[in-house]
């Protein structure tokens, strides 16, 4: 494994499996009373945000606190970088600090990737979402939910066919989804409006429909993107009823999935555009799962990337499990 993970392509696919099932090994403290295991006792990982998150963030920290690391948060507002400091000088800082790994989601593309090769800290770095780029942390949450549900016995999710709908053109989650889901063995089709999909997306592993309901009674998982109002300065829909109506997921299209498709969103979601709140809530829906998931992989991510202390964590899961904890 890399030292850092700033893309999907960073893996292998060995690598994304070990991640996998390192999580679905990890999960276990999840679900135990005591939250907590020693492997990173004494390593400091910062939370370095430069734009606004909520589950991301409080994921990553649940994380490193359950592996037992001190964890510094450092928001972008009320620090020294809304008086102009440089990336630079803020990794310099937080390498001083004796940082272990430092996970950044920034607005733009190629933060994270600039903070790794220019060699100014030591420790690894994550990519937690950095502009229309990529989000490989929540590709690895939406494989691994996928698998739990579909491919419990598998390695992997080959054949599984997965619907990736919406603002594909920003979407981060998108790119990192199609890279990990394609090395997997998923069958992934994008649906979006043109105008809401990247230039050179034929050359992508990808099937292309422009409507949901071509693709809806077919699909073993939905995947609804969020609308990125904020990243759009101009109108690439005609209006938000028009695109509810041809990409939204509402009751009718929600009955025509198959019993045991599972509908996904990475949050946050704009209830009613795209994707309306009896969909959000049914039974088929595994969100609210997505963000508990989410926990457990960052958890293998920041133990793999980081070394921690051989999983001392399965014998702790086991004298857990002996005292009926
Ligand atoms: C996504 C993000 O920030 O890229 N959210 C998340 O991390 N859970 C998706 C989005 O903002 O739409």
């Amino acid at each position: 494994m890399k030292r850092h993970l700033l893309s999907i392509s960073d893996l292998t696919y060995d690598d994304a499996v070990l991640i996998l099932d390192t999580a679905a090994e990890l999960a276990k403290i999840s679900d135990a009373p005591v939250k907590k295991l020693p492997t990173l006792r004494g390593r400091t990982v910062v939370n370095l945000f430069f734009e606004d998150s909520t589950r991301t963030r409080i994921s990553f920290e649940a994380a490193a606190k359950r592996l037992s690391a001190d964890v510094i948060n450092f928001s972008a507002k009320g620090s020294s970088l809304s008086k102009g400091e440089s990336l630079k000088d803020t990794a310099l800082t937080l390498q001083a600090m004796g940082a272990d790994a430092v996970i950044i989601r920034h607005n733009a593309s190629g933060a994270p990737a600039r903070l790794a090769d220019q060699q100014w800290m030591t420790g690894s770095v994550i990519n937690a979402g950095d502009g229309t780029h990529e989000h490989p942390t929540q590709a690895l949450l939406d494989a691994f939910t996928i698998r739990k549900h579909l491919r419990p016995e598998k390695k992997d999710l080959t054949g599984v066919k997965v619907a990736i709908v919406g603002d594909v053109l920003h979407s981060r989650v998108a790119r990192s989804n199609v890279l990990l889901l394609n090395k997997l063995g998923a069958e992934i089709t994008l649906v979006a409006p043109p105008t809401l999909l990247p230039v050179g997306v034929e050359n992508w592993p990808v099937k292309i429909a422009f409507g949901l309901d071509a693709v809806v009674a077919h699909s073993d998982v939905v995947m609804m993107l969020r609308i990125q109002r904020e990243r759009m300065a101009e109108l690439f829909f005609p209006s938000e009823r028009e695109y509810s109506r041809q990409f939204g997921l509402n009751s009718d299209r929600l009955k025509k999935l198959k019993p045991n498709a599972l509908v996904m969103h990475p949050g946050p979601m704009n209830r009613g555009l795209e994707i309306s709140a009896d969909s959000a809530d049914s039974l088929q829906s595994v969100i609210v799962e997505q963000v508990t998931n989410g926990v457990s992989v960052r958890m293998a991510v920041l133990y793999l990337l980081l070394g921690g202390a051989p999983l001392a964590a399965a014998a702790n899961i086991e004298s857990n499990e002996k005292v009926g904890m």
